[in-house]
C-alpha cells in the first residue's frame, strides 16, 4: 500500500491506522477530513531527531498547513514552536497555551491593530516583511513600554522546481526584502533607529514542495554571504536564521522525495564550514516545516453522488465535496493518489476525472486518475495526503459547509473539529427588516 499507516481489510476495505475508514462515513457523514494523529508525531519526532545536527536549532510548525485549535495543542504537547500568519492562527496559538515566545507571527500586509493584539501578548517574534512594519512596531512597543523581537525576512531570490504560486524567494514577489536592493539597507537602518526592536537576525523561505536539496544549499550560502555582509557593513550579529520550511513530500508515484535527515546534515556542515572560516558565531538555526508535518497523516473521504460516462471525452465522477474542500488542483492543479474505499480489491484501471459540487468547470479534484470500473452512486472515494492546506484552505463558496475533522489513533478516534451546520452559515448574516 502507498502509505504505512493505510490498510486494506480482507472484504476490500480501506483502513486507516486501525479504524475502518467507512465505518467513519457511516458514523459522520461525507465529506470528511480523517487525519492519523500517530503519524503526525511521528512526523515531528522526525524532525526534532534531525534537528539535532545543528549545535542550537528550533522547529516551528507552519501552522498555515493545518490550523485548527487541537493541531497547535499536539504542537505544544510535543514542544515545538509555530510560525503563524494572521491574527487568527496567533489567536488559536494562544488558546491552545503555546508559549508566547514560541510563537513566532509572519504576514506580509499586517494591519496596526494586528500587531498591537500581537505586542500586547508579547508574541515571542515578530517576522517584518515591510518597511512601514519596523515603524507600527516601534510605535506600539514604545507605548506599551516594551521591547519587541524581530527578525527580517529576506527573499534570497532562488527559484525552485514547484509551482509557481508556491515561490516565495524570487526577486518579483510580493514577500520580503529582496537581497541586492536597497530596499534592505533602509530596512535595517530603520531598525537601528528604533530603540524598542531587539532585532536578532533574519528569515528566508524559497517555496513550498521542493525536494531539491540544492536549492536549500544554495539559500543557506546566499544567507550566509548576507549575514557575514551585515556583519561587515552594520556589525549586526545573527543571532538567529529562520531558514523557512517547504520540504516536499510525495503525492503520487510519480513524485520523489527529500530525506529531511541528510538535509539537515549537509546544511550544518555548510554552515559550520561558514563560520569557522568567517570567524562568525553560529546563529541558531529555525526551521518551519508545515505540509510535511500533516500532508500524509490525512485523507478526505467522499461519497460519489453520480458517474458520467461522455462518448469520445472524459468519464465524470461527481463527489458531495470539491474546491471547498480542497481547493488544490483549482489554485495549482495539484495532483493527488485517489482510491476507492470500499472496492480496494477491484484493480483500479479505469481513467476518471473528479468533480467538485460546486458551479464552476474548474471545480475539479483530479483529472484523469485510475479507479475501479464499475464506479457508482454511494461508493466512497478517499483522496489521499490530504493533512495540508486542505482543511485550512477550505471556505463556503456556494454556501457549501465545511466538512468535521476526525483524529484517528489505532482503533481509536475523535472530533477535532465539527461539521458546520446550516445555520453556521447563517452565523453573521443580518436580517433586514421587511419594508
Ligand atoms: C514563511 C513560511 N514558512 C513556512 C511555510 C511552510 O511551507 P511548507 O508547508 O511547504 O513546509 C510557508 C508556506 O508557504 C511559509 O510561507
Amino acid at each position: 500500500m502507498l502509505y504505512e499507516n493505510l490498510h486494506i481489510t480482507n472484504n476490500g476495505e480501506l483502513m486507516i491506522a486501525d479504524t475502518s475508514t467507512l465505518d467513519l462515513t457511516k458514523q459522520y457523514g461525507t465529506p470528511l477530513y480523517v487525519m492519523d494523529k500517530q503519524q503526525i508525531i511521528k512526523n515531528i519526532k522526525m524532525y526534532k531527531e534531525a534537528i539535532t545536527t545543528f549545535d542550537n536549532a528550533q522547529i516551528l510548525y507552519a501552522s498555515k498547513a493545518c490550523d485548527f485549535l487541537a493541531m497547535f495543542q499536539l504542537c505544544k504537547q510535543e514542544n515545538i514552536g509555530v510560525d503563524v500568519v494572521s491574527i487568527g492562527e496567533l489567536y488559536t496559538a494562544i488558546k491552545a497555551n503555546i508559549p508566547v515566545e514560541h510563537i513566532y507571527y509572519h504576514g506580509n500586509s499586517k494591519t496596526y491593530q494586528e500587531l498591537e493584539y500581537a505586542i500586547q501578548n508579547k508574541v515571542g517574534c515578530i517576522v517584518i516583511d515591510a518597511i512601514e512594519e519596523i515603524h507600527m512596531i516601534q510605535e506600539i512597543a514604545s507605548q506599551y513600554n516594551y521591547i519587541q523581537k524581530a527578525l527580517l525576512r529576506i527573499t534570497p531570490n532562488i527559484d525552485p522546481h514547484t509551482f509557481d504560486e508556491v515561490k516565495t524567494g524570487v526577486l518579483d514577489c510580493k514577500f520580503g526584502f529582496a537581497i541586492g536592493t536597497e530596499l534592505i539597507d533602509t530596512a535595517i537602518q530603520e531598525i537601528q533607529k528604533s530603540s524598542n526592536i531587539d532585532f536578532v537576525g533574519f528569515h528566508c523561505h524559497i517555496g513550498s514542495q521542493i525536494f531539491e536539496y540544492d536549492a536549500y544549499q544554495k539559500t543557506m550560502d546566499i544567507m550566509l554571504q548576507f549575514v557575514k555582509q551585515m556583519q561587515e557593513t552594520y556589525q549586526i550579529h545573527t543571532k538567529e536564521l529562520n531558514i523557512g520550511g517547504g520540504f516536499g513530500i510525495p503525492y503520487t508515484n510519480e513524485d520523489s522525495t527529500i530525506c529531511i535527515t541528510t538535509l539537515f546534515n549537509q546544511l550544518a556542515s555548510q554552515l559550520q564550514q561558514f563560520c569557522q572560516t568567517h570567524s562568525i558565531e553560529i546563529p541558531k538555526i529555525l526551521i518551519e516545516p508545515g505540509r510535511s508535518i500533516v500532508a500524509n497523516s490525512g485523507i478526505t473521504l467522499y461519497t460519489i453522488n453520480g458517474v458520467k460516462q461522455i462518448p469520445n471525452a472524459r468519464n465524470y465522477v461527481n463527489i458531495d465535496g470539491g474546491m471547498t474542500d480542497n481547493p488544490r488542483y483549482a489554485l495549482y492543479k495539484s495532483k493527488y493518489t485517489i482510491v476507492c474505499a470500499n472496492k480496494m480489491h477491484q484493480p483500479h484501471d479505469s481513467m476518471y476525472t473528479i468533480a467538485g459540487h460546486c458551479c464552476e468547470s474548474g471545480d475539479l479534484i483530479a483529472k484523469d486518475v485510475y479507479l475501479p470500473q464499475n464506479l457508482q452512486r454511494n461508493d466512497t472515494l478517499a483522496v489521499l495526503t490530504t493533512g495540508a492546506y486542505n482543511y485550512s484552505m477550505s471556505n463556503n463558496y456556494n454556501r457549501f459547509t465545511k466538512p468535521a475533522v476526525i483524529w484517528v489513533d489505532g482503533n481509536k478516534h475523535q472530533i477535532v473539529v465539527h461539521k458546520e451546520t446550516l445555520d453556521d452559515l447563517l452565523r453573521n448574516d443580518v436580517t433586514i427588516k421587511e419594508a
